[in-house]
């Protein structure tokens, strides 16, 4: 059975949500699903915008089917190779042996890398800026290199000012029947898991994005058509804005991130007397996690989420606690800069992990400030060290205060 929904007049939705899927790019827990969006332009050529990851391929056919009415399909534009959305391409070409296939050079490198049986088909090879008609509708090619694959572009539709924009403004979630965002609370339920996907899948490469968007400035965009998560055709600029915070590496909150890495509990007691401090002296906007506990993507979306990040970890066979230290691996790894730091650590002999971790901030790490005060712990924290524990309270409370 179809499972479809119209998105204008002449475009089409035929994606498919997954639930089944625990780990996005086997890595990536996502709980509540995820769709693979794919759409499809009926005018005097019918136009197929990307397809969808092979578990959903079944769904997928019929929709095409559907949609197409047995009419033929003329055209695949291919905006993004990933096996996400390019790996249903073959069996869309078995069924279509005249369609065309529209994408970027790389692309098609890729499609014979991935070993999909490409060559019986035309391939036109998008140049950036260049146009092509699919009878009413024109659209414009837009390279978007890196992000967050070499080959990807985007294809903006003039005639309806709609972008077809690939993985960028995509999001974790299934959309299970809704298609808009004004059909759900993006900001309620919806913005943890986009800053999520953005900051794990693409965060590594601001500059890139940057590019994309200062592209996009000079279009006339009324829609934008990601390949996962909602469709957008309201309130457009709230979400380019995140994407530009994010991107450029600015917090988009005034607030301290607490992670701890704890054995015994006593490394948490102390970032829980910390966060109470913090919010008695009026930085409410406080995080805790056990890195332990925590899936290191929300670790990282939190952090480019919030301005300040305390970083608590106990000494672990002379070196960092290892779940601490895969979070600060993942910090340089996605590129995250610009924020300020404070180190509690902990040691009951040979306490080294607030040197390690301060010397990889600051060697590893782009534009990060750690602060001076630091708490250092001989196993727990003691009443004695009341003064101390004020001190870095107050440090980061006039820090988030100036930020
Ligand atoms: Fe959703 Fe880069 O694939």
């Amino acid at each position: 059975m179809h499972c479809v929904r119209k998105v204008t007049e002449d475009l089409y939705w035929i994606g498919a949500n997954d639930h089944r899927l625990a780990l996005f790019e086997n890595i990536h827990p996502i709980p509540r699903g995820v769709s693979y969006n794919s759409y499809v332009l009926k005018d005097e050529k019918n136009v197929l915008f990307d397809t969808v990851d092979w578990s959903a391929c079944r769904q997928f056919l019929e929709n095409l089917d559907y949609v197409l009415g047995g009419e033929k399909l003329d055209y695949i534009v291919i905006n993004h190779m990933e096996p996400d959305h390019g790996a249903s391409l073959e069996e869309v070409l078995l069924r279509h042996p005249e369609a065309k296939i529209v994408s970027t050079p790389k692309a098609f490198v890729m499609m014979h890398q991935f070993g999909f049986a490409v060559d019986s088909h035309e391939q036109i090879q998008a140049k950036e800026g260049e146009t092509l008609s699919f009878g009413r509708h024109v659209v414009t090619f837009v390279n978007a290199p890196m992000v967050h694959w070499p080959e990807a572009m985007v294809t903006f539709d003039q005639t309806e000012g709609i972008l077809f924009s690939a993985d960028a403004f995509g999001t974790f979630g299934a959309l299970d029947g809704k298609l808009f965002n004004d059909e759900m609370d993006f900001e309620k339920d919806w913005l943890e898991d986009a800053r999520r996907y953005y900051t794990n899948i693409v965060g590594k490469y601001g500059a890139p994005v940057q590019a994309l968007l200062k592209k996009a400035s000079g279009l006339d965009i009324r829609m934008i058509c990601p390949l996962h998560g909602p469709v957008w055709r309201s309130n457009i600029g709230w979400f380019i804005e995140k994407y530009d915070l994010w991107s450029r590496y600015v917090p988009e909150e005034k607030g301290v991130l607490i992670a701890y890495a704890s054995m015994y509990g006593n490394t948490e007691a102390a970032a829980q007397a910390l966060a109470a401090k913090l919010c008695e002296k009026g930085v409410t906007n406080v995080a805790v996690y056990d890195v332990s506990n925590t899936h290191v993507s929300q670790l990282i979306a939190e952090t480019f989420r919030l301005s300040h990040i305390v970083l608590a970890s106990v000494t672990y066979n002379m070196e960092i606690y290892p779940v601490m230290h895969s979070y600060l691996s993942d910090m340089k790894g996605l590129n995250v800069q610009n924020r300020t730091v404070a180190i509690i650590e902990n040691g009951t002999w040979a306490c080294k992990s607030g040197e390690l971790m301060t010397r990889f901030v600051q060697e590893e790490l782009k534009g990060m400030k750690v602060l001076d005060e630091k708490l250092t712990l001989s196993s727990a924290l003691k009443e004695g060290q009341a003064d101390a524990l004020e001190a870095l309270a107050d440090s980061l409370a006039a820090s988030v205060g100036e930020a």
